[in-house]
């Protein structure tokens, strides 16, 4: 299976003539006119409600389906995506992977190939980012990342959007984020490259983002800076960011809590923030863990326009998926 998106190349079996299906996988593998296309198209369509006017939506929506994997749970994800379907007009199925034939070991390539044939895009929350990788080298359809264990951009591009309708336009704003390098955090040093702010990051040393990613800022000349501390992490930033300690499937959770433990955010750290900062969570969250009760629900807060706008950016992702 490929292990990055540099190694995802197209499947023997796909004729050379077959045009590249619209992957949404990884905000890095965009540019940043597609990405900014995308995040005002999310804020047009937030706007316009619940039906989608005709110009955002994707030719003959209404006969495209979307199906959804599931190898992880989900709440937001799950039902954002379902809802932004039927907004644009078109449908969409939820797989779990036990119930599939791939639960009981028909391959990811069989899979992807049997599925291209009945449906018009797929949206995956993998266990294993190899397998979003496999899925969309051998779709002849869309394949969208719902999150794997590298990365979660859907997530950050409704952060993106939330961010940009509380303080306006997000090039050249600073984003801190504290606590454990995982997912989302990866995530959100694409976006900072692709969309132009500075990202601080602030994690225990054993959990900093992976080498992958660091590398990729690096050629790429981001304004990322990755350290252990806080506070210098947090000063003066415009955004305050965390995520859970345990993600899906991480069985160290007590060695986790106790590395992560001054890592939470709360009012005291807040305090170093620019004074009109705000605090993001994708959720779920735990409260007194993360983030204390009072930031979570405190008026710097903005964790459920953020959850809400998984489903605008997400109708915004699937149209341009889908072409429009
Ligand atoms: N933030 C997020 O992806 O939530 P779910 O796990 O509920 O989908
Ligand atoms: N980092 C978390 C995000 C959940 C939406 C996880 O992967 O579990």
């Amino acid at each position: 299976m490929p292990s990055s998106t540099q190694e995802l190349e197209k499947a023997p079996h796909v004729m050379a003539s077959t045009p590249s299906p619209r992957h949404f996988l990884d905000i890095c593998d965009l540019d940043s006119k597609t990405l900014r296309r995308i995040i005002d198209a999310a804020h047009a369509m937030k706007k316009a409600g619940k039906r989608v006017p005709k110009d955002y939506r994707p030719k003959h929506i209404e006969d495209i389906v979307l199906a959804m994997i599931f190898e992880k749970p989900s709440t937001r994800t799950r039902v954002s995506f379902d809802i932004a379907m039927r907004q644009l007009g078109g449908g969409a199925l939820t797989l779990n992977h036990m119930d599939l034939q791939l639960g009981r070991g028909e391959s990811v390539a069989d899979t992807a190939r049997v599925l291209s044939r009945y449906v018009d895009g797929i949206m995956i929350r993998a266990n294993a980012h190899a397998t979003l990788l496999e899925l969309a080298k051998y779709a002849t359809i869309p394949v969208i990342n719902g999150l794997t264990e590298k990365s979660h951009p859907c997530q950050v591009m409704a952060d993106i959007q939330t961010f940009e309708e509380h303080l306006g336009p997000i090039e050249g704003k600073t984003v801190a984020w504290v606590g454990d390098g995982n997912n989302v955090a990866v995530s959100w040093m694409h976006a900072a490259v692709r969309f132009g702010f500075k990202l601080r990051l602030a994690c225990p040393k054993a959990l900093f983002p992976e080498d992958e990613a660091v590398e990729w800022v690096k050629r790429e000349k981001g304004d990322v800076e990755i350290g252990t501390d806080p506070e210098r992490a947090v000063k003066g930033a415009d955004c305050v960011v965390t995520d859970t300690w345990v993600s899906m499937g991480q069985s160290d959770a007590d060695e986790r809590k106790k590395m992560l433990a001054p890592y939470a955010v709360d009012e005291k750290l807040m305090r170093k923030a620019a004074k009109n900062a705000i605090f993001m969570h994708c959720l779920p969250a735990y409260r007194g863990h993360e983030v204390t009760e009072d930031v979570l629900e405190g008026p710097q807060s903005v964790i459920f326009d953020e959850a809400e706008n998984r489903l605008h950016a997400q109708k915004a992702i699937l149209a341009w998926c889908f072409g429009a």
